[in-house]
Order: C-alpha cells, then structure tokens, then sequence
C-alpha cells in the first residue's frame, strides 16, 4: 500500500507527521512512502532527506491524497481535505469525533477509513501511541519557556555582589501530562514549583519533581472515567478559589493546564486573582483550546491586564516543530507496527484489539464511534500490577498446596526406607539434617522483601541462619570449630552489612 504524507494546511502548523527516519523504517514494513513537496521544510526535514530514504515526491496535494492508499496526516481534515478521502482510502489523522461528528457523517463514503490519533484508550500498552500525550508533554514544556520569556526575571535565585535574587515562584495547576512536564523543565531552571490537581494520585508525582502539592480541605476525588479528571463539586471550586487567591499574592507565574474531556475548560483563576499578582507576573493557559482556566484568557494571544501577561498560545507543540514532528512520527511508526502484522504493506483491521477498535472512527465506510468502553481504565492502571502480583500470589500457594503434602509424603517414605537399611547413629543425624534443610527453606522463602530487593532478602535470610548456627558453634570448645563459627560470622556480616549499604545507595539514588 501506499502511504501518502501532506503538508499541513493550518495556518502557522510547522509539524510533519512523518519524519524521514519513521519513513525508512515504514518502508521496512513493506509500505511505499510519497510526500508532498516540501511538506517537512518547516520542522527543518529537507524533501532531499526524504528522497534518499526512498520517498517519492509529489507536487500537489490532489495528486498526494489520489495516488494514496493511506493518507498520514496530524490535524483533522479540513473541508477541502474531507471531500479527498474517497472509497477504500484510509485517513490516519487527529480527528477529535466527539467534537466533529458532522464532519464524520460526511467522510462516511464508501470503504473509506479513518483511524483517530486522539482516540487512543489510556491502557498501559496503548502509551507508545498516544499522541496527545506526546505533545501535552512538549506543551507543557515549551509554556514555561513562553513563560519566561515574558518574565521580566530569572527563574532561579542567585546571591551577587549587586545583590541576592529570589527564585522565581511557579505554580503549576493541573498535574497530568503537560502539568508535570511544565513542573519539570520550571524546576530545572531553578524556580520553587507548587502544583494543584484534583486527582490525589497527582500528589505522589508532583512530589517526585521534587514540587510542593498543595491541597484544599475538601475530601473529593477528581478521578473521573478514563483516567480524565471530572467536573467538581461547587463547595470544592470555591476551596480552590480561596487557595489561589491566596497562591496569587505571591506566585509570580501561573501555568494552567485543567482540562474536563468534552466539557469547556473550568474557570480556576478569576479577574480579581489576576488583580491580586505582582505586576510582570506570568500566566500561560494551556486550556486556552476549550475556553482557558483564566477569565482573562483569549486563544491563541497573548494580552496584558493589570500588569499581568496573560498567554492563550494553541500552537505550543508546533512551536518546537522537530520534537514534536519526531515524537508524533513515532507514535504512527508504532500504530504502523501494530496494524501491519505481516510486514507485508497492509493494513489489518483487527476489530477485537482494544486499541485499534477504540482508534477505528469508520470502517469501510460504516461510523464505529463511539466504541464499546474499555473495563480496564487509567485510574485502575496503578493498581493492576498488583492485581497480577496477587493472582501470582494465589497460583503459588495453590500449586505449594497440592506439590507440599506430596512432597512431604514422598520424604517420609524416604526417610522409613533409609532407616530400614541405615544404622542407627546416622539416622539421627540424618533426621536432624532434612528437618533443619525444611525449617531453613521455609524461613528464607517467607522472608517479604520490603526495604530490600526480593535477591537481596533471600540472601540476607541464608546469612541471618548461618550467622545463628555460627554463635551457636562459636563456643563449642574445639578450636577448629570456633576458628570456621567466627570466620561463618565474619563473611555473613559482609553480606548482611554490604546489602544495607547497597540498598541505602539504591534509596538515594531514587531520591535524587
Ligand atoms: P487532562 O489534559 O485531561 O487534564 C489535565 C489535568 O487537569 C489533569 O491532571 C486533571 O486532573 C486536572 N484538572 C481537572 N480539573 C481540575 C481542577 N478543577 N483543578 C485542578 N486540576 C484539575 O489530563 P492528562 O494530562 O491527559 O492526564 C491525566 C492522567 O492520565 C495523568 O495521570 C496521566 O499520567 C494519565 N495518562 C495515562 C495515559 C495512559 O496510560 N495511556 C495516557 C495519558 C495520560
């Protein structure tokens, strides 16, 4: 099949959405490749780079979506493109249908096929394509370098000869994707970050950035389905009101970035929060799309009021064209891999794979929006490993009831047909050996590794026995025997005191 790349057509879009190293390795995949001139020259992909990967080049968009089997593009059609997708083609593009469906009825032609870039579930192993999150990453990023170049300061404190500077103070409200990244490179440039969400799990990760979560007096959970945040309470909204107020007295920038799927964005930070901050403050609204979380937002501008910079940029992803290009390539690259199981060219539509039915908006002309709900949602990601930890669990200790007691049998029998034939001294001491062999295995194996690795408590368990068999031994009278007790406590406590430090380093390693 052929897989045809257009230029974008929206105005200031510098992205590609495939990049001339996902071509080569899509061209492994058994597809043939053809651009539209000129299409990779704004995120700086020459078409010559195409060319020696074995991309053709063609002149038009008409000849580009006519001559293609595929076509790869990021932002929804617009009008023009919705009448180039004609029967049997397939469209790979964001298409947002929730919001479009109009638009969808009207592609619905025959065959055709679209498969939605924002339709991916949040599963675990759907993360290598999700391309919204890709690009909430750099977003995220890229506000708080928009931010300080509207900041008439440094981000990070400094002590001079002509005088001391305080760091710059970021807050940081919304903690998901784009939340957590802005956290990150706001950090790294030396400002003190405090960061709100409504979903509690945002605390742990807030503080892994080695940010403040602040928090309000009402107990609700903002998990909504899906992963996304829902729509909370009034009480809640007017908590939050009266933290920001008192945040915006002394929070120098304000990056925003709460979103509500399918709902405009809710309104977080009032006129008169703006009136509270420093003149020369910052505000970059990565809600700006659905409406902004700041009253004084407007979408794609940027607008000063009451001395504060208010910044409602759409186009951050595009802002940094190369990385968010490479990142969106390679979520297709990875789409391509998954629908492409023969690496044969062709795409499969495999309808009973979450992702790809979650993804498929038409097929073969039908709409198969919206899809049947995903049981596995975002907010049980975290916890399903240890679902799977605890069904191993019960497989072990249902295999260890049925193996045990035919294992336990076995060795009496054992031992009775030893002792018929063995004399009696060694029986004893036999006796004693296999029973100290068990007590030793049940011991080391029940051992729950907490601190330690799981390696590092089994051998730590072995050394603890050797080290009670060796005081034990230690004062027995023979000399041999006291010279190889201490020498057994001597290397044990090698093992035992190594692991601590070991794992103390490990510790610390993590909290860096
Ligand atoms: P989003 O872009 O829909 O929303 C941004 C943030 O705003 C969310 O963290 C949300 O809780 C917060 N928010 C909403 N209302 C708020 C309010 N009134 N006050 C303060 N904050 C509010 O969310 P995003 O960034 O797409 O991700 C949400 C979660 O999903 C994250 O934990 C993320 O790691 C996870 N995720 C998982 C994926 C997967 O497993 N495949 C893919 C993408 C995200």
């Amino acid at each position: 099949m052929i897989i045809g790349i257009p230029k974008e057509t929206l105005l200031d879009e510098n992205r590609v959405a495939i990049t001339p190293g996902v071509a080569a390795r899509l061209t492994k995949l058994g597809y043939s490749i053809q651009l539209e001139k000129g299409a990779g020259i704004k995120s700086n992909f020459t078409d010559e780079q195409y060319r020696s990967v074995g991309v053709k080049l063609v002149t038009s968009a008409k000849d580009l979506w006519d001559s293609s089997d595929i076509i790869v593009k990021i932002n929804s059609p617009t009008k023009d493109e919705e009448k180039l997708l004609t029967k049997s083609k397939t469209l790979i593009s964001l298409f947002f249908p929730s919001q479009n469906k109009n638009q969808l009825q009207l592609m619905a032609v025959d065959e055709a096929n679209i498969i939605a870039m924002d339709a991916v579930p949040r599963i675990s192993r759907a993360q290598k394509l999700d391309v919204l999150s890709s690009m909430a990453n750099i977003a995220g990023s890229r506000a708080v370098i928009e931010a300080s170049h509207s900041f008439p300061r440094f981000f990070g404190g400094q002590i001079t000869a002509a005088g001391k500077i305080p760091p710059a103070k970021v807050l940081v409200i919304g903690a998901g994707v784009a939340g957590l990244s802005a956290i990150g490179t706001a950090g790294s440039l030396g400002a003190v970050v405090r960061a709100f969400d409504t979903r509690p799990e945002a605390k742990e990760q807030v503080e892994s950035l080695n940010a403040e979560f602040l928090s309000v007096d009402i107990n609700e959970d903002g998990t909504g389905k899906g992963g996304y945040a829902k729509t909370m309470s009034k009480e809640y909204i007017e908590a939050e009101y009266k933290l920001f107020e008192e945040q915006c007295k002394e929070i120098d920038i304000i990056i925003t970035t709460a979103l509500i799927p399918g709902k405009p964005a809710p309104k977080l930070i009032t006129k008169k929060m703006v009136e509270l901050m420093k003149p020369g403050s910052v505000i970059v609204d990565l809600a700006a799309e659905q409406g902004g979380n700041c009253e004084f937002t407007q979408k794609d501008k940027l607008v000063q009021e009451a001395g504060v910079t208010i910044i409602g940029y759409t186009d951050l992803p595009s802002r940094l064209p190369s990385q968010s290009s490479q990142l969106y390539a390679t979520n297709i690259q990875h789409l391509f891999s998954e629908i492409t199981p023969a690496k044969d060219g062709k795409i499969v539509f495999d309808m009973n794979d979450e992702v790809i039915r979650s993804m498929t908006i038409l097929r073969e002309g039908k709409i198969t929006w919206p899809p049947p709900e995903i049981k596995k949602e975002i907010s049980s990601i975290k916890k399903e490993p240890r679902k799977e930890t605890s069904v191993v669990i019960e497989k072990k200790t249902k295999s260890k009831k049925t193996s045990s007691p035919i294992g336990f049998i076995l060795s009496i029998l054992a031992l009775i047909g030893l002792g018929s034939v063995a004399p009696p001294s060694f029986m004893a001491h036999f006796t004693v050996f296999v029973l100290a062999c068990f007590i030793g295995y049940m011991v080391v194996w029940n051992v729950t590794a907490s601190l330690h690795t799981p390696l590092m408590s089994v051998t730590n368990a072995v050394s603890s026995i050797i080290i009670i068999g060796a005081l034990i031994q230690i004062s027995s009278g023979s000399f041999l025997l006291t010279v190889m007790a201490s020498l057994a406590i001597f290397i044990t406590s090698i093992n035992i005191f190594g692991g601590f430090a070991v794992t103390k380093r490990m510790l610390d390693m993590f909290k860096k």
